[in-house]
C-alpha cells in the first residue's frame, strides 16, 4: 500500500503527491477478467490513458486483462488484501460479501438499457454501492459500468420453449440465485470462472452458458457453442471497487485527477455497452457457426413465468427495497 501515515491518516489523503513523478509514478493495479476488446477492456484501457494524461504520468494505471493477474476465484481476495487496488467485476461476484448484489440476476427485472442506466444513477444503487458490508472489507464502491442483457446458448439443440432447457447443464458465474434460475428450468449448473469457461464448453463439462453478446463474441464462444436464443432474461453489469485504504492514501492533488478520469471512463463504458453488444450480435449472426434464434415476446413471457420461483426463493435475500426500488425506475 502507498504511504498513509501520521497525521494524514485520519483525514484520508494527504495534500501533495510531490514524491510521485513520471519517472517514479504512483501505481494503481487494475485487474479484470475480460479481453482487451470487450466493453470492460476498452473502458479500463481508456481510464489508464486518461489518468496518464491528467496526471502527466505521475500516476500509472497498470491494467491486467483476461484474468492475467487474478481470475474470478481470487480477485476479490486480492482487492481486500491490497494486492490489487481496483477491480470491475460483474456485480453478482460480490455475493461473497453481500448477497444483495445478486439483484442483477433476478430474471426479467430490468426492462431495457435505459432502465439499467436509471438504476445506476438512483439512490437505491448508491445504497448498495456505499454499503457497510463493503466498508467492513476495506472496499469502496465507486461507480457502475454497464454491459448488457444475457442470452442463453448451448450445444445440444435450439432453446425455444421452457422444456428445451430440461437436463442441460449450464455454466454459472456465481451465487445461489443463478443456481435457482437453472433449477427452475429443470437444468443443472456449475459455477465456473470466466477464464475457464471456453475450455469447459469445448470439453463438454457444460452444455451451455449465459452471457452478453459482447462477452460471447470477445471470448469466441462461436467456436464452442451451436445455438443461441435471444432470451435477454437477465443482466450482466459491473461496478468499480477499490481498496479503500489504498484509495484514501492517494495524495489529494492526484486523487482529483484520478477521480475525474474514472468519471469519464464510466461515461464511456456506459456509452460503449449498447453499441459493442449490437456489433457483437452481428458478428455472432455472421459467424456461420451459431444458429441464432430470435425469441418472440410470448416465448420470453413463458420463460419469465417459469422463472418466477426465483423471486419466491430469493426476494427476501435481495430485499424488497432493492427489487421494488428497481421496478419503480422502469422507463
Ligand atoms: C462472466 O463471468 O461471465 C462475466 O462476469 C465476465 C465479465 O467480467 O464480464
Amino acid at each position: 500500500l502507498a504511504a498513509c501515515g501520521g497525521d494524514d491518516a485520519d483525514k484520508g489523503s494527504s495534500d501533495s503527491g510531490d514524491q510521485y513523478t513520471a519517472e517514479k509514478p504512483l501505481v494503481i493495479k487494475f485487474s479484470h477478467v475480460t479481453s482487451i476488446e470487450s466493453v470492460k477492456g476498452k473502458a479500463a484501457d481508456e481510464f489508464a490513458r486518461l489518468v496518464d494524461e491528467k496526471t502527466e504520468g505521475r500516476v500509472k494505471v497498470e491494467v491486467y486483462p483476461s484474468s492475467s493477474l487474478y481470475g474470478d476465484n481470487d480477485e476479490l481476495d486480492a482487492l481486500v488484501s491490497g494486492n490489487v487496488h481496483m477491480i470491475a467485476p460483474s456485480v453478482t461476484k460480490m455475493v461473497k460479501i453481500d448477497p444483495r448484489w445478486q439483484y442483477v440476476d433476478m430474471p426479467f427485472l430490468f426492462e431495457n438499457d435505459e432502465h439499467v442506466q436509471a438504476f445506476f444513477k438512483s439512490e437505491v444503487a448508491q445504497t448498495i454501492l456505499n454499503s457497510d458490508q463493503l466498508a467492513a472489507n476495506d472496499i469502496k464502491g465507486i461507480s457502475f459500468w454497464g454491459n448488457g442483457f444475457k442470452h442463453f446458448s448451448n450445444n445440444k439443440h435450439p432453446l425455444v420453449k421452457v422444456g428445451d432447457f430440461k437436463g442441460l447443464k449450464f455454466r454459472a458465474q456465481a451465487g445461489k440465485v443463478l443456481e435457482s434460475q437453472f433449477h427452475a428450468l429443470d437444468a443443472g449448473s456449475a459455477t465456473i470462472a470466466f477464464g475457464e469457461t471456453y475450455a469447459a464448453l469445448q470439453q463438454g463439462t457444460v452444455d451451455g452458458q449465459e452471457n452478453t453478446f459482447n462477452n460471447f463474441d470477445t471470448q469466441k464462444y462461436q467456436e464452442v457453442q451451436k445455438y443461441l436464443s435471444t432470451t435477454a432474461h437477465g443482466r450482466l453489469d459491473y461496478a468499480i471497487f477499490v481498496n479503500k485504504t489504498f484509495w484514501e492514501s492517494i495524495p489529494s492533488d492526484l486523487l482529483g485527477s484520478v477521480e475525474e478520469a474514472l468519471a469519464e471512463a464510466t461515461e464511456l463504458a456506459n456509452q460503449l455497452a449498447a453499441d459493442e453488444n449490437e456489433k457483437s450480435f452481428e458478428n455472432i449472426k455472421n459467424s456461420g457457426t451459431v444458429e441464432v434464434y430470435e425469441m418472440s415476446q410470448e416465448e420470453r413471457d413463458a420463460l419469465k413465468e417459469a422463472l418466477q420461483p426465483v423471486y419466491d426463493e430469493f426476494g427476501e435475500t435481495i430485499t424488497k427495497e432493492l427489487i421494488e426500488g428497481i421496478q419503480a425506475l422502469k422507463k
